[in-house]
């Protein structure tokens, strides 16, 4: 038994096929996230579905079935893929004799095991806390001699079946009382970014589109990128300097996938709020996978969950050195403002048309200008001191040239400024042409 789980459970799948219903990739990416989990698939079943039976969410025929497989497997595990209501779980384990782990379940279990950050971490836990709770009335004693498994245990699993429901209701209180606190810090962090306005460009993209790999390859940091879902669990941070449009920070989030149960959603919503904080989102898709676009929905979908589908992104589609027919390159498309970036983030090849859609997309969000503030305007020029703003200045006759270098939408806060000086800054504004005005080697002129 115990042999066994070190090399990994045996793992019997069930894929339900709604009527009328046909998605080829549904399975195969099942094995995907099965294979992540560390376990090895022993056989496959699929199952008609009409309607759920309540009883066993699959028809009784199809349970009795997948009973006679698993002893003829040998499976020590089986994986539904679809959730499954607490009860049904527990009549499928009774039925088979072996632990039933639905789609839930085994998402949260690949999140226990790659969550890195403290707060990561915390939310998995509360998150699997939450799962577990409602499927603690069920009594274990029908898996007795299963406990040794992995799948689904991990994490609170094994420590937590011992515990009664007033112990889970506290240490699910405890860490979202921890969680908040993080949290806090996390929003602390945030503001102080943004009062030194220093712009946040998010890596998103669906798991395995070589997010981290693409990470490491700008950073040169040594991120983990494995060739498993989810090796990414918590947003990375990291400084980069060197573009023309100045430092910005990169952060690498966890990968999309579809149908992510919507607590999981909920329970990484923080995680994923630095997507939603960003100021331009790398959109990573894998160019070599034949469902490349229906994962780019898939994401696309994700974003408008959180609120993010506004940000302004590139996309990259990443793993050209797999189709030797494309060559690198960068184009503008839905009329010149969204870049796309065909590259390899393996290799390296084409980096160099990622950083100029990095740099030019951040510049349309900037402004660098000369502006010649009044001298009755002495309010407006301390604002944007304070704020950090200027980046050089020199006195004129009738006031002051100061450089500035600022984010637009910083600048706009300003327009409200009274006395006249907030119209004024408008007006001056308006006329400065998105980015074109931007030269690094801009002089007084
Ligand atoms: P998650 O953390 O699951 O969201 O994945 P990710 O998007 O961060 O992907 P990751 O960088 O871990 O890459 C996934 C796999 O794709 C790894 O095996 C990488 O080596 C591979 N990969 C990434 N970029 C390229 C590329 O440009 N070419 C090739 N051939 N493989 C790549």
């Amino acid at each position: 038994m115990f042999d066994r789980s070190k090399k990994g459970e045996r793992a019997l799948l069930l894929q339900p096929h709604w009527v009328g219903e046909n998605d080829p990739t549904a399975l195969e990416e099942f094995v995907e996230l099965t294979r992540s989990a560390g376990a090895t698939v022993v056989g496959t079943l699929s199952a008609r579905i009409e309607r759920p039976n309540p009883k066993f969410f699959i028809g009784t025929g199809k349970a009795a079935e997948l009973a006679e497989q698993r002893i003829a497997l040998d499976a020590d595990l089986i994986l539904v893929n679809h959730s499954l209501s607490p009860v049904q779980e527990r009549n499928l384990e009774k039925l088979t004799e072996c632990r039933v782990v639905d789609r839930t379940g085994l998402i949260l279990d690949i999140f226990s095991q790659r969550a890195r950050s403290h707060e990561g971490k915390l939310q998995v836990e509360l998150a699997q806390l939450k799962h577990i709770a409602t499927r603690l009335v069920r009594g274990w004693t029908h898996l007795d001699s299963q406990r040794g498994g992995a799948i689904g245990n991990r994490g609170p699993g094994e420590t937590q079946l011992e515990m009664d429901r007033r112990l889970l209701a506290e240490r699910v209180l405890q860490l979202s009382r921890r969680l908040d606190k993080v949290q806090v810090q996390r929003e602390q962090a945030r503001r102080s970014r943004v009062r030194n306005s220093v712009p946040l460009v998010a890596l998103v993209g669906y798991t395995n589109a070589g997010k981290s790999t693409l990470f490491n390859t700008l950073t040169g940091a040594g991120v983990y990128a494995a060739d498993q879902l989810f090796a990414t669990l918590d947003p990375t941070l990291r400084r980069i300097e060197g573009l023309a449009s100045g430092t910005f920070v990169l952060a690498d989030t966890v990968g999309f996938i579809r149908d992510l149960p919507h607590d999981l959603i909920a329970a990484f919503k923080s995680t994923l709020a630095e997507t939603r904080d960003a100021d331009l989102l790398l959109h990573v898709v894998d160019a070599s996978d034949p469902e490349h676009h229906s994962r780019m929905v898939e994401v696309e979908n994700v974003l408008k969950e959180i609120g993010a589908d506004d940000v302004p992104q590139v996309i990259i589609y990443n793993k050209l050195d797999r189709l030797p027919e494309r060559k690198p390159h960068l184009e503008w498309t839905d009329g010149g403002t969204t870049p796309r970036v065909w590259m390899s983030a393996a290799s390296g090849d084409g980096l160099e048309f990622l950083r100029e859609a990095i740099t030019r997309s951040l510049m349309r969000e900037r402004v660098h200008h000369w502006l010649h503030v009044p001298a009755q305007s002495g309010r407006l020029r301390a604002r944007l001191f304070e704020l950090g703003l200027v980046a050089s200045e020199k006195a004129e006759d009738a006031g002051w040239a100061m450089e500035i270098d600022a984010p637009r939408a910083m600048l706009e806060q300003l327009y409200g400024l009274p006395n006249g000086d907030g119209a004024w800054l408008k007006r001056e504004l308006l006329a400065v042409p998105d980015a074109a005005a931007y030269n690094s080697t801009a002089t007084p002129p």
